[in-house]
């Protein structure tokens, strides 16, 4: 294992990632979970680095997320995990341990509290800072049809990346 990278070193990586799949792990209290996610941004607020990650009201990982102080964004560097990011991505935790179901291993954070995926390749571990809905009304009307048609939104959810390494073998 590695260490420290600062925060906007494999920001590319991230981005070129993204679109085919990360593994977002969450937990909350005795609970943990991890889903795939395909949006999410990296950037700077509140004079802080931040991953912001979409994830929308009828996600197990929403429920947890109310309780949670933390998550971790793992982004393989390979094609190892196609299929388990596909399975992480269809199926939901409140019927299966999807670390068993999926062969993930859930890695002990560094900094935080929340799992991360072990030997995945990159890893942002980050602190819940800022919890955003979304108001519909301000969404351009075309992206509201195509991706909202049953008012399943998204909540935006910012965390301070507190440690950024690489966890492959
Ligand atoms: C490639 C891919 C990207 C995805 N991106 C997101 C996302 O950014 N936000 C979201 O809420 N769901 C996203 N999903 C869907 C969730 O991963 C899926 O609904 C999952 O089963 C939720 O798991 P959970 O109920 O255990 O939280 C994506 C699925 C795939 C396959």
């Amino acid at each position: 294992m590695s260490g420290q990278l600062s925060y906007n070193t494999m920001a590319q990586e991230l981005l070129e990632q993204l679109p085919r799949g990360a593994f977002l792990s969450v937990r909350a209290k005795e609970r943990i979970n991890t889903m795939t996610i395909g949006w999410g941004a990296i950037g700077y607020f509140w004079n802080l680095p931040v991953l912001m990650v979409a994830v929308r009201y009828s996600r197990y990982t929403f429920d947890l997320l109310k309780e949670a102080r933390d998550f971790s964004v793992s982004v393989p560097l390979n094609a190892d995990f196609k299929k388990s990011l596909a399975g992480t991505g269809s199926k939901s935790g409140r019927d299966m341990d999807k670390f068993k179901v999926f062969s993930l291993k859930a890695e002990k954070g560094k900094s935080i509290e929340s799992p991360v995926i072990g030997n995945c390749g990159l890893v942002y571990e980050c602190r819940l800072i800022f919890k955003q809905t979304m108001d519909p009304e301000l969404l351009a009307p075309e992206l509201r049809q195509k991706f909202y048609a049953q008012e399943d939104y998204h909540v935006m959810y910012y965390g301070e990346i507190v440690s950024v390494y690489l966890n492959s073998k």
